[in-house]
């Protein structure tokens, strides 16, 4: 108390520009002051600052000295934008710098300083108003200590000076005025003036009412937090500005005439307010005891502290437009605290049946096992698959079509790595015939295999390496691609008339990772697309016959816990709305990036959906080709893999549009793909461990499976 040299009713700092005369002349002087202590905290801040993502400049002639003449105390600081840039950065993004400037421009009044103390200093530390007014006749006493955050040094001021000095240590930049002798109806109508949001926290019933009326006058929300069982006022007379006080709770007393009547004459009308039947059961049994043996209604720190994070919440529903209606809620803590219960420990790891898969055994059946073990996009298995005579039909199922698989293509795609694989296993029997690509009829396109006695021994010898083929999400290990490995797969590509485009080097691997992280991105961004992608994963406890079993995802722990927040969808509209979620490519970049290759299985354009069933059927071949090398193999389809023009790219994502066309064109031009070609699928290649899981099918009729 010796070092402060202010008076008792001085609340504002003064604030010194060193390059104004008379600031500086004022400078001079107080450095001058033995008794003033003077602290230089720029390069601290200005270390923050460089800390901070997509920080402003501190232009070092907006710095200022702040002088706080009761803690006889001198602080420089960088200036407004910088400070509130570091203050507020770790609010980012449950407010965005955006919504945080926005809320710089709303006045808020506080109306009583004992819980509005916390409210005020809540509103200020959040940063979510750009000026503060705060009213209160009251001094501080000991009594009050226990649940205003001041100390004894504040005992004797004026409760409205305590708040804005501390706000004034935290932020000296923001606005505070104070009424000091409270108000009344002389002054509420000046207090009212400008004000975005009304808090009211007093316990006299004529300012209240004098309060809402003059409110309703200037059409101002009220907000009220009364310290037990959280209860919370919303009065949007800015909305309804013929809204009758305390939501019409006093019934048809004529509010104004309850103004002035005895304390004693009021309680009943103030338990109407209240409604006595909701009370705590400590504060209704406290108010009976009033002045026998307690002093007055208690209150406690922390149902005050609450009190100003409910506050708080509101007031930045109200100042971001979000919807906050008129009404009341109780935010009880003692009945949330009655309802503690065990969490739910889902490891969804554990219990894992295992899926039954029975060997075929007739010469037919291992060719429609073959089929059943093509890969599919999602592992959709978009085929129906009919056995007639010795003719084997697989059609395309165009109820298993997702966004992705734009005009069936990647359907088709599945089905060609389906033909491949039934040809496989009839030349491992001796039962290989013709095939042919039929488009139209009651499917867009399906596949006859004709069931003959010939074969085919290079087809034969790949039969268990059709069985074994799979996909494999593992991380790679890095290390580079082997030797002639891409002419080997040119090779079998080329025997589907296919080629494959490659990118091998690591420069070329790292863009690509980007390319296809952002589609990945884009991906998880879009409503229907994040909805169809999660849809297709499966718990181990859950039927694995169709989709992804979660295991083969390979995740790390900690993309696992990234998985869960990736899956929400309220989370996805935020990253959407921040044109942010960089960070959902990840695990497709860390995969990416982990390779030896990407290679897109490319074919001439003008062969429509049948190119793509014999792009499919080049596929098969080439990931049984990288297999038997000692590849793992895992497709990356990029979702504007089977868009072919703008209209395509709009009905995967109409928000991305621009996107996904510069990022495929990127693409494109990285993998070499000439225009008159066509992709049927993106893989890349990696040297890793083997998968966890296989992944299990639908049986297919007459497949063995199905048994
Ligand atoms: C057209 C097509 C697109 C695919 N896209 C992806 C993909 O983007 N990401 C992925 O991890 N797997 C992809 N796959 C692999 C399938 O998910 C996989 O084949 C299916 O789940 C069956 O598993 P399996 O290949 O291990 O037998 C795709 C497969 C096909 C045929």
């Amino acid at each position: 108390m010796s070092r402060d040299l202010a008076p008792h009713d001085v609340f504002r700092p003064q604030v010194l520009n060193e390059n104004d005369p008379g600031d500086a002349a004022e400078l001079t002087r107080l450095r001058a002051d033995a008794r003033i202590e003077v602290v230089d905290l720029r390069a601290g801040l200005r270390a923050e600052l460089r800390r901070i993502h997509r920080a402003p400049d501190a232009d070092p002639a907006d710095d200022r000295w702040v002088y706080y003449p009761w803690r006889s105390a001198l602080l420089a600081v960088v200036g407004a934008q910088g400070f509130n840039a570091i203050r507020l950065d770790r609010n980012r993004n449950k407010l965005t710098v955006a919504e945080q400037r926005r809320l710089r421009g709303r006045t808020i009044g506080v109306i009583g300083q004992s819980s509005g103390h916390e409210i005020a200093y809540v509103a200020a530390l959040e940063g979510i108003c750009g000026r503060l007014r705060l009213a209160d006749a009251d001094i501080v006493e000991l009594s009050n200590l226990n649940r205003i955050p001041g100390g004894l040094f504040d005992i004797g001021l004026n409760k409205c000076v305590v708040t804005a000095r501390r706000i004034a240590e935290l932020d000296p930049y923001l606005p505070v005025e104070v009424f000091r002798a409270g108000v009344d109806d002389d002054s509420i109508d000046e207090f009212l003036q400008g004000l975005s949001v009304l808090v009211e926290a007093c316990d006299s019933l004529d300012v209240k009412i004098a309060a809402r009326e003059a409110a309703r006058r200037h059409r101002v929300p009220v907000l009220m937090e009364t310290n037990d069982r959280g209860l919370l006022d919303v009065e949007r007379f800015d909305l309804e500005p013929d809204r009758r006080p305390f939501h019409g709770l006093l019934g048809d007393v004529d509010v104004a005439a309850l103004r002035g009547l005895a304390t004693r004459d009021k309680a009943p009308h103030v338990m109407r307010i209240l409604d006595a039947t909701q009370l705590s059961p400590r504060f209704a049994a406290s108010l009976a005891e009033i002045d026998e043996s307690v002093t007055t209604w208690p209150q406690l720190a922390g149902e005050v502290a609450l009190g100003a994070a409910t506050i708080a919440t509101a007031l930045r529903r109200i100042g971001l437009d979000q919807p906050l209606p008129s009404g009341r809620v109780r935010v009880d803590l003692e009945r949330a605290l009655d309802e503690l219960a065990e969490p739910l420990v889902a490891d969804p790891l554990s219990g894992v049946p295992p899926v039954l898969a029975v060997e075929p055994s007739t010469s037919v059946e291992r060719i429609l096992h073959s089929i059943e073990r093509a890969p599919s996009g999602g592992n959709a298995q978009p085929w129906a698959v009919r056995v007639d005579g010795e003719v084997v039909h697989i059609s395309l199922d165009p109820d298993r079509s997702s966004a992705m698989d734009i005009g069936f293509r990647g359907s088709a795609v599945a089905l060609g790595a389906a033909m491949h694989n039934a040809r496989v296993a009839a030349a491992a029997v001796g039962l290989l015939g013709s095939s042919e690509i039929v488009l139209g009829g009651e499917s867009p396109v399906s596949v006859t295999l004709r069931l003959g006695s010939g074969t085919d021994p290079d087809l034969a010898a790949d039969y268990p390496h059709m069985l074994g083929r799979e996909t494999n999400r593992s991380l790679g290990t890095g290390a580079p691609l082997a030797p002639d490995v891409l002419d080997t797969l040119a090779r079998a590509a080329a025997a589907d008339g296919a080629r494959v485009y490659a990118v091998a080097d690591e420069t070329g691997i790292a863009e690509v990772a980007d390319l296809l992280a952002e589609a990945d991105r884009v991906r998880y961004l879009t409503d229907h697309l994040h909805t169809e992608m999660f849809g297709e994963l499966r718990q181990p406890d859950e039927d694995l016959r169709t989709g992804l079993d979660v295991r083969s995802l390979e995740l790390t722990a900690d993309e696992q816990a990234k998985m869960r927040i990736g899956a929400r969808a309220d989370v996805m509209a935020y990253l959407r709305d921040w044109s942010g979620g960089r960070a959902l490519g990840e695990y497709l970049r860390d995969r990416v990036l982990s390779s030896a290759a990407v290679i897109a299985i490319g074919f001439p354009a003008n062969e429509g959906l049948a190119g793509y069933v014999k792009g499919g059927s080049a596929v098969e071949r080439v990931w049984i080709a990288a297999q038997k090398l000692g590849l793992a193999v895992q497709p990356v389809s990029p979702v504007f893999l089977y868009a072919r023009n703008a209209d395509d790219l709009r009905d995967v994502s109409a928000a991305f549009t621009d996107t996904l066309a510069s990022v495929h064109k990127r693409f494109s031009a990285l993998m070499r793909i000439p225009g008159h070609e066509q992709v049927a699928l993106v893989l890349r290649l990696s040297y890793a461990p083997a998968p966890t899981v296989r992944s299990a099918r639908l049986p297919v009729l007459g497949s063995g499976n199905d048994r």
